[in-house]
């Protein structure tokens, strides 16, 4: 391979448990783009994998009751075998930190920095953030709770490696303000300027006691700190000391895509890593968005996430593709329902494109007996070229940014217009005035041309659909190049059958949405049964509302001070729309009290009231008798 390589790579996904819808967006929108630029013509190295080391797998291993490697193997499977395939995911490489091949790379890259000063041995005293896997200096916590997460962090004091990033922080802070792309979006960007110029401390990269990591060359007593090792994959998966041909092609990466909550580790300890290794830095970062339930990020620990597979399985993969890359502006985050993925397919593609498709074979079928007419030039221009033509670029442009849901957007455009054209020049009508036959044609024509290229446009994002509009048109071949978007490319001539309906189960898709309760739970399928020991679990006590008030900036947001007699808690609810602050003084309710706490708009929330949703009305769950506050619920 002496060609270069556009590569792209998604975060290494910790096999903790299974992955869900957020992974699922990080993942799709690496595809999509893989998929543009193998259109384009390039060799495309997409590289995704999971990050199987460190203390946190190990905690879940322990949690039930099996070896590290048993468990991480299992999860994995689900994932490489499972998930992915079921998403269509069109990854190169899959890579698993477990290989052996990745192992040796790490050592070697250890062995390497330390030969060279860059790694030393210390002590290190400070917190750790368990489910983040990151180490955090005692200048950044203030009440024992993660600054990026809000859970709660555990005091470290260990020997340890370190790794010298104060050595590069001047010339990392220069490489972010020469390089204003190398992290997008901008706002992130000046995130991490910031964070910069506050000052790097030098990075404990290795773990005593934590046994489930690779072992620091020569001193196995200690493992490798897991985002050290992580990070390396990047250069594992491209071939990096071991397929010089094919890492000389791919690196550096071309996109790395990731959620926000960890652009530090890849706007910092990465680039001087890299920086450390005499190697080029990636043209760019990119944190996206959360996924949220109302406020709150989908995520494994907070126990709220969707299945991908079975939303899959419920409504097929390209209305799933399709609303993860068009509901939500890639960079902002984004609120899940399963109602907005069905409005989202019914009314684009469903209604917007599908009916398109329907109304133009038809007419096609009635007015020209099936067969697709000659475009004549000469005649005065239809117009649906040129918005065609501004499509195509502004997809292209789209794309090349990174800015996924304006590309998909752009897409919708083409096909508003093409319906909005039939509208205009009314075939029907033209059919019936004499003389108007070669413009009919030219209508016609460019309505079916609109259809092949949006088939060709919504190639790197929909997998079954554009394959499923070509055939209408009598197409047989799949998209093969992004050239084929360009307009008059259909061939004429030839007899269309009768069209049939795009997303034929929309009045299913309907009527399942409008079944289910609206709400947060409304995309949580019926969890399956638990133990009495599991519910014992959950610690649910009275409590009574000392105060509450709007959280500023937010319409959903209260932020409500609890009283469980011996002890007061702040718990942040999104009831503001159901319920008065004032009404609620003095009012008891229950409180998941052992939920892990979290940040929300900057207030840690300890804690969760219950309440029950029933048609976009909410009822907040309190004792039916009095009953002191801090009593037991069971
Ligand atoms: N193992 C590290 C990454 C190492 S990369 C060298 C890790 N893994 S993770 O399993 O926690 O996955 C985090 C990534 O999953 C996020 O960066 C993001 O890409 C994706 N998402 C997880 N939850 C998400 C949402 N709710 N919304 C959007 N993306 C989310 O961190």
């Amino acid at each position: 391979m002496g060609e270069p390589c556009w590569y792209v790579t998604t975060p290494i996904y910790y096999p903790s448990a299974d992955l869900h819808i957020g992974h699922a967006y990080t993942t799709v929108a690496a595809d999509a783009l893989s998929r543009y630029h193998r259109l384009l013509g390039q060799d495309v190295l997409f590289v995704t994998g999971t990050d199987e080391h460190g203390q946190k797998i190990e905690r879940s291993a322990e949690e039930r009751g099996v070896s590290p490697s048993a468990f991480v193997d299992g999860v994995v499977a689900r994932i490489r075998d499972e998930l992915w395939p079921t998403l269509r995911i069109s990854h190169d490489r899959f890579i698993r930190t477990t290989d052996p091949g990745h192992v040796r790379v790490v050592q070697t890259i250890f062995a390497r920095l330390k030969d060279q000063g860059d790694i030393y041995f210390g002590t290190y005293e400070g917190w750790y953030c368990l489910p983040d896997e990151s180490f955090w200096p005692d200048s950044r916590v203030h009440d024992a709770t993660c600054p990026e997460c809000g859970r709660p962090v555990e005091r470290v004091q260990q020997p340890s490696y370190f790794f010298r990033l104060s050595r590069y922080q001047d010339r990392l802070r220069q490489h972010l303000v020469d390089h204003p792309d190398f992290v997008q979006p901008p706002s992130r960007l000046n995130e991490m300027v910031n964070f910069v110029e506050q000052g790097l401390e030098d990075l404990s990269v290795s773990r005593a006691g934590v046994g489930w990591g690779i072992p620091v060359p020569g001193d196995p007593a200690h493992t490798i700190y897991v985002w050290f090792d992580a990070l390396i994959s990047y250069l594992t998966a491209a071939g990096y000391l071991t397929e010089p041909e094919q890492f000389q092609a791919a690196w550096p990466p071309d996109v790395q895509l990731m959620g926000k909550e960890i652009v530090r580790f890849h706007a910092v300890t990465w680039p001087i890593l890299l920086m450390a290794l005499d190697l080029p830095l990636p043209q760019r970062v990119f944190g996206h968005g959360w996924l949220l339930i109302g406020d709150t990020k989908i995520g494994k620990s907070l126990g709220n996430v969707i299945d991908p597979i079975q939303l899959v399985e419920k409504y097929g993969v390209d209305p799933v593709r399709y609303f993860l890359l068009r509901e939500v502006p890639f960079g902002a985050d984004g609120t899940y329902t399963e109602d907005a993925l069905v409005r989202r397919t019914n009314v684009d593609l469903a209604n917007d494109l599908g009916n398109l498709l329907h109304r133009t074979i038809a007419m096609v079928r009635r007015f020209n007996d099936g067969f697709v007419p000659p475009f004549r030039p000469g005649i005065a221009e239809p117009g649906l070229d040129r918005v065609a033509e501004g499509v195509r670029r502004d997809v292209a442009e789209s794309l090349a940014a990174v800015e996924l849901n304006r590309a998909v957007e752009a897409v919708g455009r083409l096909v508003r217009a093409a319906n909005k054209f039939i509208e205009d020049r009314q075939p029907w009508a033209l059919y019936r005035e004499p003389g108007a036959r070669e413009r009919l044609d030219n209508v016609l024509y460019s309505l079916l041309e609109s259809l092949r290229v949006t088939s060709v446009l919504l190639s790197p994002f929909l997998l079954d659909t554009p394959g499923r509009i070509r055939r209408q048109l009598g197409l047989t071949t799949e998209v093969a190049s992004w050239d084929e978007s360009q307009w008059g490319q259909l061939p004429v001539g030839h007899h269309l059958d009768e069209g049939t309906p795009l997303f034929p189960r929309l009045e299913r898709l309907m009527t399942e949405a409008a079944a289910a309760a609206p709400g947060p739970a409304e995309a949580t399928p019926a969890p399956p049964p638990i133990t009495m020991e599991e519910f014992g679990r959950l610690d649910l006590r009275v409590a009574r509302v000392e105060a509450a008030e709007r959280v500023a900036g937010t319409d959903r947001l209260l932020k409500l001070t609890l009283s469980l007699g011996e002890s007061t808690r702040t718990v942040v609810s999104g009831i503001a729309q159901h319920y008065q602050a004032e009404a609620l003084v003095g009012r008891s309710v229950v409180l998941v009290a052992n939920l892990a706490p979290v940040k929300l708009r900057g207030i840690v929330s300890e804690g969760m009231v219950l309440a029950a949703s029933e048609a976009g009305q909410l009822a907040l769950v309190g004792p039916l008798e009095p009953v002191a506050p801090g009593a037991r619920v069971k």
